[in-house]
């Protein structure tokens, strides 16, 4: 009996060795991914990790699963603009938790998703609530809002990250200037890069630049682009490379916190004061 314990335990180690191995490879696997793949193709992976995963939500997942809570950095954005009503428009609204959230502190919310399903839920739990938020199917990335009003923009869930490319994301940033009124604030969410430093990472970074020399590899890939989370994400490396691209697309940081990865801008430095916000 001692025998066979003994090579139980030499099995399990051998187990154990070979798991480890096992998710090296898959790193550098899902590390060279942003490297080889158009950006259209990355972001097209976003979308089929959603459809899988809110496949049958409304029947498959207990209600209790989700909460419809706001997040504690969303709160103390919330507390420190003083943001008690207005117009917000949350993107990758999912299955309602901000938007449920915000319509029951009186905001008028319309909440955008890619995924359907999704959407369903958020509705029929909004509906359950006696609350009133609107949502839509569409792509944040193709914003089917053209000059509006809107007072708040809310993108969280490290959404900000799921957009490849330094310039695709200010060029996105740009582009919803338009939607906003003058005062109005854009709240982002980003994934912040924690094991840079690791062996595995930077063998990664270095094919990565050996891989984008090749003809239609993916010219905006940058380090801290990973789809380990089985879809495109890019982990910004530190504060100052969130803060420069931000800056850089002429928008205001108003405030940004890099230990929670979220940031907050306007368009007009003047009304940067948070007491011009609307329902200040
Ligand atoms: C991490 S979830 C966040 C859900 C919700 N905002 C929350 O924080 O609980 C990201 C959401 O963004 C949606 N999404 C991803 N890419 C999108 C796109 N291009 N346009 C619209 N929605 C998108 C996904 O379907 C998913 O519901």
């Amino acid at each position: 009996m001692r025998l066979l314990a003994d090579f139980i335990i030499i099995l399990i180690r051998i187990c154990d060795k070979m798991a480890g191995l096992l998710l090296r490879v898959q790193q550098l696997l899902t590390g060279i991914l942003p490297a080889l793949l158009p950006p259209h193709e990355l972001t097209g992976m976003i979308r089929n990790h959603y459809d899988g995963s809110y496949k049958d939500v409304a029947t498959r997942l207990p209600e209790t699963w989700y909460k419809w809570t706001l997040e504690s950095w969303e709160e103390d954005v919330l507390a420190r603009y003083k943001m008690t009503s207005g117009t917000i428009l949350v993107l990758g609204a999912g299955v309602g938790r901000e938007s449920i959230a915000l319509a029951q502190r009186g905001f008028a919310v319309v909440g955008l998703d890619i995924n359907r399903e999704s959407l369903c839920v958020a509705s029929q739990q909004a509906t359950a609530k006696g609350l009133k938020p609107r949502f839509a199917q569409a792509d944040f990335l193709a914003l089917p809002v053209g000059p509006a009003q809107v007072d708040y923009l809310f993108m969280s869930g490290i959404m900000y990250s799921s957009i490849p490319g330094r310039e695709r994301r200010q060029a996105w940033l740009q582009n919803l200037r338009p939607c906003m009124n003058e005062q109005g604030l854009v709240v982002l969410n980003f994934l912040i890069a924690r094991e840079l430093g690791t062996n595995t990472q930077r063998l990664i970074h270095r094919l990565n630049r050996l891989l984008t020399m090749l003809p239609g590899a993916n010219q905006s890939y940058q380090l801290g682009d990973t789809c380990s989370q089985n879809h495109f994400l890019h982990a910004f490396v530190d504060e100052q490379e969130i803060r420069s691209e931000l800056h850089d697309t002429g928008a205001v940081v108003d405030h940004l916190s890099w230990q929670e990865g979220h940031a907050v801008l306007s368009w007009s430095r003047n009304d940067a004061n948070p007491l011009n916000r609307p329902g200040a």
